[in-house]
This record gives structure tokens, sequence and C-alpha cells, in this order.
């Protein structure tokens, strides 16, 4: 990591430059949460909050992205004190609201004939944050959001990410927070099917999230003991996943556990997706892998299968403790990086410190599981199938 630098405490005295364009210290700062919500936001909304009010700085709670500062969108700009994130620590979703449709750079508008045409409202953008008089931006969010949140500290505003998605891809950072929820849940799931597999003499395919990366899968398939485990960094053969199930089967083990990360492909194949509906226009997601080789496991093997898609789900309920904790040292160490002006940056944990570190290289590229590494090697010790 280059520039990474452990956040010291600071004396409240750091001055930089405001939006503004003066010279003067940090009066007020904004917060948005942008993508996908991922457990462990709203306690970083605390400890933003927290820690601003503890230095004199208001706050501002941007709504649904970076639509509260655009004034045709519902969304809002709202004062945030201590009573608005009292009792939010353990709480999922996000009291801001949150959207993975905002981007300043290319908003959809809806021509009068009904079709999509996207704007770039940037400017708009930063002329609300300088309407409000906002000094600074600590922005919330996974590859996409940070990326936008990167373009507008390159146009002149003063922007720290914090590093959210359950998918753990963002480079410079051991962990983002919401990942390690997205674990128990999986693991969680996988327990449950464990029973009803055995109990039907069944193979139980469960497709996680994860997108390009594969840490959900293989955290919750080896927590939760899956017998193969499918990941985007290991392209898979069905035909070996088959001769593992076949293998239990020999050795008297009637049903297994298939754990898939919906961005997995087989070899010389590609990612599977559905299109998804509502908003302003249909997209595309990654979705569907999971039933795909539960048909073939049943044809290939004729055993019974089932396969479930867990979703959403991993998405929501209350953080875990870890979550907690590493989401209010990250909001926490945002409001430090706000104070001492490390401004273009994304606070990383890298144990036992949380550093600042530039956003260019956390977003350089997506952060996947290394096929020779240490999680992988631990899965092949224990004689679970890659699929490979
Ligand atoms: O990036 C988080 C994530 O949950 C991915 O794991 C998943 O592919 C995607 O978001 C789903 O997006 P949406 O909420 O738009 O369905």
């Amino acid at each position: 990591m280059t520039e990474s630098k452990a956040i010291p405490g600071d004396d409240g005295s750091a001055a930089t430059a405001p939006l503004g364009g003066g010279a003067g210290k940090i009066r007020k700062i904004a917060i948005n949460t942008g993508g996908g919500d991922a457990p462990g936001l709203n306690a970083v909304i605390r400890a933003i909050v927290l820690s601003a009010l503890h230095r004199g700085w208001s706050v501002m709670g941007i709504e649904h992205g970076y639509g509260g500062l655009l004034s045709d969108d519902p969304g809002r700009v709202i004062p945030l004190g201590s009573d608005d994130v009292r009792g939010i620590t353990h709480r999922g979703g996000t009291i801001l609201g949150t959207t993975n449709r905002s981007d300043p750079f290319a908003w959809p508008v809806r021509l009068p004939d009904g079709s999509i045409e996207e704007r770039d409202r940037s400017g708009e953008v930063i002329e609300s944050f300088r309407r409000h008089g906002i000094d600074a931006l600590i922005a919330i969010g996974g590859d996409g959001s940070l990326h936008l949140a990167h373009r507008l500290s390159k146009r002149g505003l003063p922007v720290v990410g914090v590093p959210k998605t359950i998918d753990n891809d963002l480079c410079g950072t051991s962990l983002t927070f919401g990942f390690l929820t997205a674990v128990e849940t999986a693991t969680d799931a996988i327990g449950k099917l464990h029973s009803t597999a055995e109990s039907h003499r069944r193979v139980m395919v469960v497709e996680v999230m994860g997108r390009h990366a594969g840490w959900i899968a293989l955290y919750g398939g080896l927590a939760g003991s899956a017998d193969v485990i499918l990941i985007p960094e290991i392209p898979f053969d069905i035909e070996r996943v088959c001769d593992k199930i076949r293998e239990r089967e020999a050795a008297g083990r009637d049903f297994s556990i298939v754990c898939v990360a919906e961005g997995a492909t087989p070899a010389g194949g590609e990612m599977v997706t559905k299109t998804v509906h509502g908003g302003a226009d249909d997209q595309e997601r990654l979705g569907g892998l999971g039933d795909l080789v539960a048909r073939e496991i049943a044809r290939r093997t004729g055993k019974e299968t089932r396969s479930l898609t867990l979703g959403h789900l991993q998405r929501g309920g209350t953080p875990t403790s870890y979550d907690r904790v590493i989401s209010l040292r990250f909001g926490a160490a945002a409001a430090r990086c706000v104070a001492r002006g490390r401004f273009g940056t994304m606070v990383a944990l890298d144990p036992p410190h949380v550093r600042a570190i530039p956003l260019a290289e956390a977003l350089a590229r997506p952060k996947v599981v290394p096929v020779d590494g240490d999680i992988v090697m631990t899965a092949q010790a224990l004689g679970v199938s890659l699929g490979d």
C-alpha cells in the first residue's frame, strides 16, 4: 500500500480548505450511503455523527445516495444530531436510505416519450454541496459508490470513503463491513440445510452473493462444512462436482451440500444473470447459477437435488458484533481523516490499525480470492471440492 498511515487521534484543530475554496476549519460535514445496503451502515453513521458533534461540527445526512442533493429527487438533506443516531448500532439497513441507481455522472432522466436518457448532473451535485455549506463528504459505499465519490473528489469535493460491501471485494482493506454478517447468514443457512439434506438423502445447492468474488461462498462454505464450494476465481467442471457427490455416496454419505457463488462460472462458460424489474428500467443482475448446477447434478448423478438462493437475506439483519465494532471504528476514523484534511482517501482495516489509503488504490481492481492463498489451501486440505 502506498501512502497509507494509521490515523492518529487529532487535537481537533486541523484546518482544511472547504469546498467554497477559502481556508478554514470544518464546520459542517455530510454523510451518504450508496449502493446495496450492508449490515453495519447505521453503526458507521452513528460513529461519524458522534465524532463530528464532539468536534463541534454539524452533520447532514444525504438521503438515497446523491438523490437528496438534486431538486427533482424525493431524497432530502437532513440534519443529524445525537438523537437521530441513538440505538442504531445494532440495526440493519441505513437510516439514510440507499440506492444503486444514483450516479450523478449518468443520472437517468425519463423523457416525455417514456425513454430514459442519462445526464451528467455532477455539477449540480457539487453546487448543491456548496449551497448547503458542506465542507466535506464522508461517502459510505462499495466500489460503485466509491468510484463516484472518487470522481467527485477529483472535481474538488473533499471526500473520505468508508468501505462497505457484503462482497468484501475492495482492495487495501482486509475486510469491508457487512461481509462477516453475510457470512454468518450463509453459514447459518448451510447448517440448517444439512439436516434436511441428510433426512432426505438429497443434494442441496445453496447460491450466495458476492458478485465477482468468492469470499462469501468460501468463508460461508467452510464455516458451514459444505462439500463443494464454487467460486468465480476457480472455473468449475460440473463432472468434478458430481465426482465428489458420487465419492461421498460410495463412502456411505448419501447427502451433499454444494455452496455456489453467484458469479462462479463453468470452465469456458459465462456468468449466469437474470433481469430484475422495477424503478426506471430493467437491469441485469447475477443470479440463477444455483438452479442450473442443481439441475445438472440431478441429471448426471440421479440424486434428488434442490436449490436455494439466499439473495438479499445476506444483506439484512443485525450486524455481528465484529461488524458493529469495525463499522464504529471506520466511522470514527473517517471523522479523524476529515479533521486532518486527509481527503481523497478511504479508511481501511489493516489489523491492528485502521489506516487511510488513497481512494485510487482501493478502487484500482476488485479484491478477489487468491487461488494460491491460505483459504483455498485450507479448503483443499479439508477435502472440499472446488470443482476443479
Ligand atoms: O454488491 C452487493 C450485492 O448484494 C451483490 O452481492 C449482488 O450481486 C448485488 O449487490 C445485488 O444487487 P441488487 O440489490 O441491485 O439486487
